[in-house]
């Protein structure tokens, strides 16, 4: 059975003692509900005080973002030797990356290879535009930005990535994808793609989230969807009581 995962990416959110103070009441709240993996995903140079008020807890660490080389001249980032030790999660590929930052599928393919080799485990992002939506592109686009960053990946490596399904009309909107429309896209476009590309036990054993305006109103329905086994979080995981509602009511779910 894939295990449930909430995870809150704080996106540029949170000074230094904020995070630090947030991680902890995070920390206390999700005590306890250990069938649900609790991921917290801070700015990167919230990292290490937030590891070390964590220490002792369920509740992982994750970055938002690295680059794949593990040294070198690129002013402003930072290395996947640099994450190592630091956290056990890396998101890599959010469409606002995507969008603001020039990520291609190549190098979220380059970060996701990076992240393996380092025994990191990548938060692939994945989805469609509103445009690409409207115009029927979502399932050509979703699969193929799938295919790009598993690129030179063995079936073997494939569930030690989580794909985290997230359609651009979806984030910060308010406006969730109903939970039908984003398990059947979890289902047939993302495990499809996995399935198609590796083989039906492959699919079956990596873990989909869905993520786009997810709150503690919407989670039950959420997960309660058999092909998404967990949520990306935006901007509820930047308040203790919605986040630990949400892995509270998770947790439930999967009792
Ligand atoms: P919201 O939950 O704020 O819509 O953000 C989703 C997201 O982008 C998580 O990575």
């Amino acid at each position: 059975m894939r295990k449930p995962m909430m995870a809150g990416n704080w996106k540029m959110n949170k000074t230094i003692p904020e995070a630090v103070a947030l991680a902890k009441a995070i920390h206390d709240a999700v005590a306890g509900y250990n069938n649900v993996d609790s991921v917290i995903c801070p700015t990167a140079l919230c990292l290490p005080g937030v590891q070390a008020a964590l220490q002792g807890s369920s509740v992982a660490l994750g970055a938002q973002n690295m680059h794949w080389a593990d040294s070198g001249a690129y002013t402003g980032e930072i290395s996947p030797l640099m994450l190592k030790g630091l956290v056990s999660y890396v998101i890599i590929g959010h469409s606002e990356r995507r969008q603001y930052f020039n990520e291609t599928d190549e190098t979220v393919n380059k970060k996701v290879l990076a992240a393996l080799a380092h025994g990191l485990t990548p938060i692939v992002c994945v989805g469609e535009s509103l445009e690409q939506n409207k115009s029927n592109q979502a399932h050509t686009v979703i699969s193929l930005q799938v295919q790009d960053a598993l690129n030179g990946l063995t079936s073997d490596q494939v569930p030690s990535v989580i794909i985290a399904y997230e359609p651009l009309w979806a984030i910060g909107t308010g406006l969730a994808a109903t939970p039908e429309q984003a398990c059947e896209t979890c289902k047939t476009t993302v495990r499809g793609t996995l399935a198609q590309i590796y083989d039906n036990e492959t699919a079956q054993n990596t873990r989909i989230l869905y993520g786009g305006s997810t709150n503690e109103k919407n989670i039950g329905e959420i997960m309660q969807q058999l092909d998404i086994d967990g949520a990306l979080i935006g901007g509820a995981a930047l308040k203790v009581e919605s986040y630990a509602a949400m892995v509270r009511i998770t947790s439930e779910l999967y009792k």
